[in-house]
């Protein structure tokens, strides 16, 4: 019987069980968390006991996580599709020595990052200047990995910004350039081109409008720009001066890419120290993720915890919810992480998957989610499985009182999904509330909680550069353990072409230059709507 089908009749027999019961283990709290230095990876609140757990980690060890991870680490080439490298971890472990295809790669890497940490300096401190003085505002042109990265983690990392204003525009929307540049000075702003390929549509579109809005105020609006990319012919094309592109290698994957330049407005904003804080937070995960042993390893068992309640209790999404309003862009960068990267249908020689690859990832900060999709949570019929981030300590030392109430209420909501309340204790509260006979049975039934819902949490001391790192990482690690023991190619990213090439054939359809003849009767009625209203 394979390990996989262990698990399935595990599951059958303990699905029925109350996780509150697994308790009755005085050390189930300490027994099943991991730990990192001060960081904590609680998972007691599932339904995993140790039987579980001994299978699950059979589970990676059949799968050979260990050894491909450390393929992964030696710039072997995991990413099979493409042929490449996978090596975000270079960009973090600027001491190390990586050699792909016979050359190392790290004097390259860290010769940019010197590259950046200078150019971030000048501009801080206004030896760099536009031609109407100092840099104030910094837009990053930017979309997914070119974007999300570096806006969650300048939000993130807000108590950190002592530089310029930093602003994110990704959306081909002209909506969003425009509301983004209206208020800034173009003389005293710096644009950062930010694109792997430097072919993306939505970005080169908007790069374009920025150079446009540029030249209308400077003489020289190519002053004013900088470029992140993997194509160096390209900047050039677009005409960005080399000393201002800030290069890297295509064995970064575009969502693993905030650690290196695409990190160029990070850094700007907060510094380059603090943005070695974050990439040393990212390599102590990667030190501990090769080392720690599987049942004590973070990501590994984040992993685990993600396929037990994926693939054997068949929950189909996760809910990923930050008690931290500066994580607020976690749950939108974990959805580019998680779902472009094992959102897959075969595994890597083609063959179509057993099971679902992905689940749907969502999710919003607390507390602002308990009013709002909480209610499904606790009482609608899907089991969402919950994930909780928590700091101990907030950042603002005169709100001490609003930061214990944020810790109260998430711990209260991991409490109330384990417990839930019972149709005796929903009575007992709606009798003493003075009802009584057919209406208290019809509200005490409202009040019901099935409660044996199943969350974790990650608890840290705080929300800083280092820790931030750590949670990064952390996910990356987890995205690669599901997906090696899943068989999938968790770099490549098909998914999004189709639809890339067919937005390019129905643009000339939009604008009336093509005929809609061909498409399907929806497709074309549409375009005639919009024909008939632009
Ligand atoms: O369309 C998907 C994607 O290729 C992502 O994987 C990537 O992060 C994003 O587009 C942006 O790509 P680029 O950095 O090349 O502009």
């Amino acid at each position: 019987m394979s390990v996989w089908q262990r698990l399935s009749f595990h599951h059958d027999r303990t699905r029925d069980r109350k996780i509150l019961d697994l308790f009755d283990d005085p050390k189930r709290a300490e027994g099943f968390s991991a730990r990192l230095g001060d960081m904590l990876f609680d998972y007691s609140k599932t339904n995993i006991d140790l039987a579980g757990r001994d299978l699950l980690i059979a589970l990676a060890e059949d799968a050979g996580v260990a050894a491909r991870r450390e393929a992964m680490f030696a710039g072997e080439p995991i990413n099979e599709t493409e042929g490449r490298a996978v090596l975000h971890t270079a960009l973090r472990n600027l001491d190390a020595s990586v050699v792909v295809d016979g050359t190392d790669v790290m004097p390259e890497v860290r010769d940019t990052h010197a590259r950046m940490v200078a150019f971030c300096k000048d501009v801080r401190s206004g030896a760099y200047t536009g031609q109407g003085g100092r840099i104030r505002d910094v837009v990053n042109i930017g979309i997914g990995g070119s974007d999300l990265g570096p806006a969650m983690a300048a939000i993130a990392l807000s108590p950190y910004a002592d530089g310029p204003r930093v602003h994110f525009v990704s959306n081909v929307d002209g909506a969003q350039i425009a509301e983004t540049l209206a208020p800034l000075d173009p003389t005293t702003t710096l644009v950062i081109v930010a694109s792997k390929t430097f072919t993306t549509i939505e970005t080169m579109t908007n790069a374009e409008t920025a150079r446009a809005w540029m030249k209308s105020a400077v003489d020289l609006p190519a002053m004013q720009f900088a470029a992140v990319s993997t194509s160096a012919e390209r900047t050039a094309a677009f005409g960005i001066t080399p000393e201002r592109v800030f290069g890297f290698a295509d064995w970064v994957g575009g969502r693993y890419s905030m650690w290196g330049p695409i990190g160029l407005s990070l850094m700007l904003s907060v510094g380059p120290e603090n943005f070695d804080a974050f990439l040393a937070g990212g390599a102590a995960m990667d030190a501990h993720f090769r080392t720690a042993p599987l049942s004590q390893n973070i990501p590994v068992m984040l992993a685990l915890v993600g396929i037990w309640h994926h693939q054997i209790c068949g929950h189909a999404t996760r809910a990923v919810l930050p008690y931290d309003q500066r994580l607020s862009r976690l749950p939108a960068y974990l959805q580019q992480l998680e779902m472009e990267s094992n959102g897959k249908r075969v595994a890597m020689d083609g063959a179509t998957l057993e099971r679902t690859a992905g689940p749907v990832v969502w999710g919003e900060p607390g507390t602002n989610g308990q009013h709002a999709f909480y209610q499904l949570i606790h009482q609608g019929q899907q089991v969402v499985p919950c994930e909780f981030l928590l700091a101990a300590q907030g950042h603002e030392p005169d709100l001490v009182r609003q930061h214990q109430l944020l810790v109260a209420n998430c711990l209260a909501q991991s409490e109330a999904l384990l417990r839930g309340r019972s149709l005796e204790e929903a009575t007992a509260r709606m009798a003493d509330q003075g009802l009584s006979g057919a209406e208290l049975d019809r509200q005490a039934r409202h009040r019901v909680f099935p409660g044996n819902r199943p969350s974790t949490t990650l608890i840290y001391p705080k929300l800083t550069p280092f820790v931030l790192g750590q949670i990064i990482a952390l996910y990356e690690h987890r995205v690669f353990v599901e997906g090696a023991i899943l068989g999938i190619n968790s770099y490549d990213q098909w998914g999004v072409e189709l639809g890339k090439e067919l937005a390019t054939a129905l643009g000339p359809v939009v604008t009336g230059e093509v005929s809609a003849e061909g498409k399907d009767g929806s497709t074309r009625a549409l375009v005639e709507f919009v024909r008939a209203h632009a």
